[in-house]
């Protein structure tokens, strides 16, 4: 077993095999709502593995710098160490979760523009919302840092999308988080049903965290059928 460093709430991080990598483990837990809601899901770290690891490896194939070295068996990874940033980046192709609650605006919704926005990276304060001039102000990133965070995020987005059109399914949302690794930043974390939300494009199906968060039935079998889509893409 491996040395923990910290255990978030749906992956382990541990001590690498030298001091500039760590071992990230997915594990079967899924919360919600902060952590409120809480299950075990059995194959979830399993599945979220697979997918986050077949996409960054697509982005990479694309000049997105990840902090992703290898993967190791199937529920972990050899990554890079990384100064993680405390402000996650929301991209949003259209209206769904927290954006539609927060204007009054139904899910589904087209947007004008994509959405790129932060939230403050703190369990403890529920990853509020924050603003540029509050980031810069609190030192959390530098304005240079923010404006590449926000190139990366839109460029990952437009790869993203043609992808996930290809199976069929809508990038709707998702999450991003990046480090500070040898003076540049690169991608860190996941992206998996339980950072993106992902809608059969046909019927609009909710193949992605929603599931759990709004009780709607079989989880994993969106996240497995995300999986599948993906391999044929
Ligand atoms: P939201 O609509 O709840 O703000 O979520 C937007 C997207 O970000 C959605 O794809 C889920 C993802 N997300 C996370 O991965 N972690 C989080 O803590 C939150 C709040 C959202």
């Amino acid at each position: 077993m491996c040395e923990v460093l910290y255990e978030g709430k749906s992956k382990t991080v541990c001590r690498g095999p030298d001091g500039g990598s760590l071992i990230l483990r997915y594990r079967d837990s899924a919360t919600a709502y902060n952590g409120e809601k809480k299950a075990e899901l059995d194959g979830k770290g399993k599945l979220n593995a697979a997918i986050s690891h077949k996409l960054f490896g697509f982005l990479e194939g694309h000049g997105i710098k990840t902090h992703l070295l290898e993967a190791q068996g199937d529920t972990a990874a050899l990554v890079r160490k990384a100064d993680i940033v405390m402000v996650e980046v929301i991209v949003r192709n259209v209206a769904a979760g927290s954006f539609s609650k927060r204007y009054g605006v139904p899910e589904g919704s087209e947007l004008k523009n994509t959405v790129v926005e932060f939230s403050l990276k703190s369990d403890e304060l529920g990853d509020p919302l924050i603003c540029e001039s509050h980031i810069t102000a609190l030192g959390l990133a530098t304005k240079e840092e923010l404006d590449e965070m926000t190139r990366l995020s839109l460029r990952i987005n437009d790869l993203l999308c043609p992808l996930f059109a290809r199976a069929g399914i809508r990038l709707v949302d998702f999450k991003l988080e990046f480090g500070r690794a040898g003076g540049e930043l690169i991608l860190c974390d996941e992206l998996s049903p339980d950072s993106c939300r992902f809608w059969d494009i046909a019927t609009g199906e909710k193949l992605d965290k929603d599931r759990f968060r709004r009780d709607l039935g079989d989880v994993l079998a969106g996240y497995a059928d995300v999986l599948r889509r993906l391999a044929d893409v």
